[in-house]
């Protein structure tokens, strides 16, 4: 039985003070896709009772059986650790689907109707993890209005962050369900701190002022953020799992020396062979393959002009590691599914061009391997995120990631460069917090943590284009993240220049 997933599951419904009965843990864990179903739990459960039953539980698999029926991905729970030959078996076994970023299902009706259903759900979601924090005292809504005794807290989605013109304080505006608030963050002010994002959902405490005229100000900030204290997941015994990116198979660029000596390491045949033979699985973050068309004149950069043929050379590549290894993929903007976030798995046309240790998931989706829970996304965000952000840099992902963890959301900014899908529910959101978060796009490399979760950016397989040259980016291809799910210790591949190297990481 997976222990990951149990304790997963009790802390998960403990942090959202909620009691899972032992029946309906029992179920849960034999369930397709449990934390969708956790999900639809608590939605359902609200704040009525702070127990959840087998029969809830019972009720809430029965409504999404025709959801579950999809057949995409069958989600596999762990089974005892077994030697040997068997360890293909057991890797495949060791792995399964938490919750896929795409819920397969678009909002009905007119997309603005969609987009105005998936913002609700997000600030619904986000909400939920804000609206029992102690410094969120005398929590009202928008509309409650000033609060007689003077200081009072609001949590809204960020709509616009203005500056006055005289002294650059900040004006915040702050919509929730039932309206729409103005409030001043004064410049020194420790709520300055941090920059307000578009489309963030957060807390504010806030002071009235004797003059109901005046904004109320801003006194202390509140993001979702990742709980301080959280104690992460670890695998019972070593095992190791490697992450790449950003492969781009297709193009004149891609790396194929580079490629052939990741191959060679993982058949044990480069440096650190006792540590090639502990993998068991592989995480690829999107940009599979090229694609066409992604960008002006790309077809001067193809080698396979066809897309489908980019996947059959994928399958190839991808079949040249060794076959006991659980390949976990997700798709990127420059792969053969709809570009809006979240995005789908690869249809089945394409999945059968790849080898059958290969699972093909959705852009972003939570897995866990032996029992360590990863969230994969790709990271179009990241391209809205690092011009908003002062300071942030396209050779500094991990700062940027710190705040997706913060924010507890990957995405957050609509109608700018990263298409979102009006989805009915909220792909993009963190929950559950993962230990590892990978994400890629960047084709630059960085491993960092934060409060428990390992950081990763997962470098890429193709060489600098003149496309990303002229967008001042500097690539830093052919490396690859080691990460022992027993320690979360990382341990960089080096394969870029003509020996491989092995490097570990500072804890
Ligand atoms: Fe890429
Ligand atoms: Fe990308």
């Amino acid at each position: 039985m997976a222990t990951g997933l149990r304790e997963h599951l009790v802390t998960y419904f403990e942090e959202h003070h909620k009691l899972l009965e032992a029946g309906a843990l029992r179920l849960l864990l034999g369930a397709p896709q449990p934390l969708v179903v956790s999900q639809e739990l608590l939605e359902r459960a609200g704040s009525g009772t702070p127990f959840v039953t087998e029969a809830m539980v019972a009720e809430v698999l029965d409504d999404l059986r025709p959801l579950a029926a999809v057949p995409v991905v069958t989600p596999v729970l762990a089974v005892e650790a077994a030697d040997g030959a068997d360890a293909a078996r057991t890797a495949a076994a060791d792995f399964h689907v938490v919750v896929e970023g795409f819920p397969r299902s678009m909002a009905p009706g007119p997309p603005i109707a969609g987009y105005s259903a998936l913002f609700l759900a997000r600030f619904r979601a986000l909400q939920k993890m804000l609206r029992t924090r102690s410094t969120l005292s005398n929590l009202r809504t928008i509309r409650d209005g000033r609060p007689p005794e003077g200081t009072g807290s609001v949590i809204g989605m960020v709509r616009e962050v203005r500056e006055t013109s005289r002294q650059h304080h900040r004006i915040v505006t702050l919509d929730d369900e039932t309206g729409t608030l103005e409030v001043l963050v004064l410049k020194e002010s420790a709520a300055a701190g941090m920059p307000f994002l578009p489309d963030e959902t957060l807390g504010v405490r806030l002071r009235y002022g004797a003059d109901p005229d005046r904004l109320p100000t801003v006194v202390a900030v509140e993001r979702p953020d990742v709980p301080l204290g959280r104690v992460a997941a670890r695998a019972a015994r070593p095992r190791q799992a490697v992450f790449l990116s950003d492969l781009h198979v297709g193009s004149k660029a891609f790396l194929g020396p580079a490629w052939e000596r990741l191959v060679a390491f993982l058949r044990g045949e480069g440096p650190a062979p006792d540590l090639a033979r502990a993998v068991d699985f592989v995480v690829i973050a999107g940009d599979l393959v090229d694609g066409i068309g992604i960008y002006p004149h790309q077809e001067r950069d193809l080698a396979i002009g066809d897309v489908v043929e980019q996947y059959v050379e994928l399958g190839r590549r991808l079949a040249q590691l060794p076959d006991r290894l659980t390949i976990v993929a997700l798709p990127g903007n420059h792969d053969a599914v709809c570009p809006a976030e979240p995005q789908p798995a690869l249809p089945a046309n394409l999945a059968h061009e790849l080898p059958a240790n290969v699972r093909l998931l959705a852009n972003p989706s939570t897995f866990s391997l032996a029992g360590v829970t990863v969230t994969a996304y790709h990271g179009r965000g990241f391209d809205d995120l690092i011009p908003a952000l002062p300071g942030a840099s396209y050779g500094r992902p991990t700062e940027v990631m710190r705040r997706m963890l913060q924010m507890r959301h990957l995405a957050p900014i609509y109608g700018s460069r990263t298409p979102l899908a009006p989805v009915t529910r909220d792909g993009l959101i963190v929950d559950p917090v993962p230990e590892i978060l990978v994400t890629g796009h960047l084709h630059t490399y960085g491993v960092d943590r934060y409060r428990g979760t390992l950081l990763l950016n997962a470098s890429t397989w193709q060489d600098e284009t003149e496309y990303q040259r002229m967008r001042n980016i500097t690539a830093v291809p052919a490396h690859a993240a080691i990460v022992d799910l027993a320690t979360l210790g990382v341990v960089t591949l080096d394969c870029s220049g003509s020996t491989p190297t092995v490097r570990a990481e500072a804890a």
